[in-house]
C-alpha cells in the first residue's frame, strides 16, 4: 500500500515565498513520487481558532488553493481540497481531545505564542488546535508531513495521540514524521524571525510582480556593507540567505568575500536578487492568471478532492467509533 502524506496551510491570506520554499516545494516533490498518496488542504477550520473575518474566510481559503495549483500541485496526482468540506476531521478531533490533557496543551510553545498575540481570545478551539491537527493527519493514517520545524511540537502531540489511541482502543495509527525540504526555514525580510503573513513587511508574495518584489526588498534593513566578519543574524544575514536560495551558494560566497573586502553595494545586490526571485515566480504568476480565468475548474478540484478525501476519512472515523463503542 502507498504511504500517505498530509499537509495543510492555514487560510489567513495568500501564500508567500516562505510557504513556497518551506512547504509547497516539498508537497510537489511528494506528489510526483509514486510511493506516496498525498492529501493537501487549505485548513480553514484551523483559521477560526484565532480572530478571523467571516466575510472573507471563504475567499481567502479559495486563494490558498488557487496558489497551490499555480505553484504546481496537481489534482490528478494529489487530493487537493479544503478542510471544512471533510467534517470527519472535526469529529475525530473531538474524539482525540478525550486522550489529551489540558495541562499538556497549555504548555505548548505554539499555544503560548497565540495567547501572547491574542490575550482576549483564548478559546477552547485554540487550546484544541493540536487535536485538530492530529486529526487532519491521522484521519488519513498519514506517515509523512511536509511542514516547517515550528510544527514539530504539534507532530509530537500527533505521535502521542496515535500511541494512546492504539494502546487504549487497538487502532493502528502510524507514527508520523516531518518531511524536511531543502530550505525548511525562510527568514523574514526584516532580519528577525521567519517569513510570516502576519508580520507586515516580512514577506514576498508568491505572485508578486518585479516592481513589488523590488519594493519589498528595498525595505530590508542593511548595514554599511563591509566589516571584519559577515553577520550571521539580522537583515544582512537574511539577505545573503535569499541570495543563496535564489542565486546559489556560489553567488553568496562572492558577496561574503566582498563584505570582508571592498564592500557590498546593497542597491545592486537587491536589484539582482529581485530579478532572480522574479524569474522563479514568473511561471507561477502565469499559471495563476490562467486559473483565475477558469473558476469552474477550481471549484471542481475542491469538490472532487473533498469527495475522495471523505472516502478515506469516513472509513477511519467509522473504525475508531466501532473500536470505542460509539455509533
Ligand atoms: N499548524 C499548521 C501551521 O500553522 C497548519 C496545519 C494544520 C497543518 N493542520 C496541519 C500542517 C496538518 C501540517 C499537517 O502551519
Amino acid at each position: 500500500m502507498k504511504k500517505r502524506v498530509f499537509s495543510g496551510t492555514r487560510a489567513t491570506g495568500r501564500l508567500h515565498l516562505g510557504n513556497y520554499l518551506g512547504a509547497v516545494k516539498g508537497y510537489i516533490a511528494l506528489q510526483n513520487n509514486p510511493e506516496y498518496e498525498c492529501v493537501y488542504m487549505a485548513v480553514d477550520v484551523h483559521t477560526i481558532t484565532t480572530p478571523f473575518d467571516h466575510q472573507t474566510l471563504r475567499g481567502a481559503t479559495r486563494e490558498i488553493i488557487v496558489d497551490y495549483l499555480a505553484a504546481g500541485l496537481d489534482s490528478e496526482k494529489a487530493i487537493i481540497t479544503k478542510q471544512s468540506l471533510v467534517p470527519e476531521h472535526t469529529e475525530l478531533a473531538f474524539i482525540f481531545s478525550s486522550v489529551l490533557s489540558i495541562a499538556r496543551m497549555q504548555h505548548l510553545p505554539t499555544f503560548k505564542d497565540k495567547v501572547r498575540q491574542h490575550p482576549d481570545n483564548v478559546t477552547l478551539a485554540l487550546l484544541n488546535y493540536p487535536a485538530l491537527m492530529a486529526a487532519d493527519i491521522l484521519v488519513y493514517k498519514a506517515e509523512k508531513v511536509p511542514c516547517g520545524i515550528d510544527q514539530e511540537p504539534h507532530l509530537e502531540i500527533t505521535r502521542e495521540v496515535a500511541r494512546k489511541m492504539n494502546e487504549l482502543y487497538g487502532t493502528d495509527f502510524p507514527q508520523v514524521t516531518r518531511f524536511v525540504t531543502e530550505s525548511a526555514s525562510v527568514p523574514s525580510l526584516l532580519g528577525e524571525g521567519k517569513m510570516s503573513k502576519s508580520v507586515e513587511g516580512s514577506s514576498i508574495g508568491l505572485t508578486d510582480d518585479l516592481a513589488t518584489i523590488k519594493k519589498r526588498l528595498a525595505g530590508a534593513p542593511t548595514d554599511s556593507g563591509k566589516g571584519e566578519k559577515v553577520p550571521t543574524e539580522g537583515g544582512v544575514a537574511n539577505l545573503l540567505k535569499f541570495v543563496e536560495l535564489f542565486e546559489g551558494v556560489h553567488r553568496r560566497k562572492e558577496y561574503e568575500a566582498q563584505y570582508v573586502g571592498s564592500g557590498i553595494r546593497y542597491g545592486d545586490l537587491k536589484q539582482e536578487l529581485a530579478e532572480a526571485i522574479d524569474k522563479e515566480l514568473m511561471p507561477i504568476r502565469e499559471k495563476r492568471k490562467e486559473l483565475e480565468g477558469n473558476p469552474e475548474y477550481v471549484d471542481r478540484v475542491i469538490k472532487e478532492g473533498a469527495e475522495k478525501a471523505r472516502v478515506i476519512a469516513g472509513a477511519t472515523v467509522k473504525e475508531v467509533k466501532e473500536k470505542m463503542g460509539l455509533g
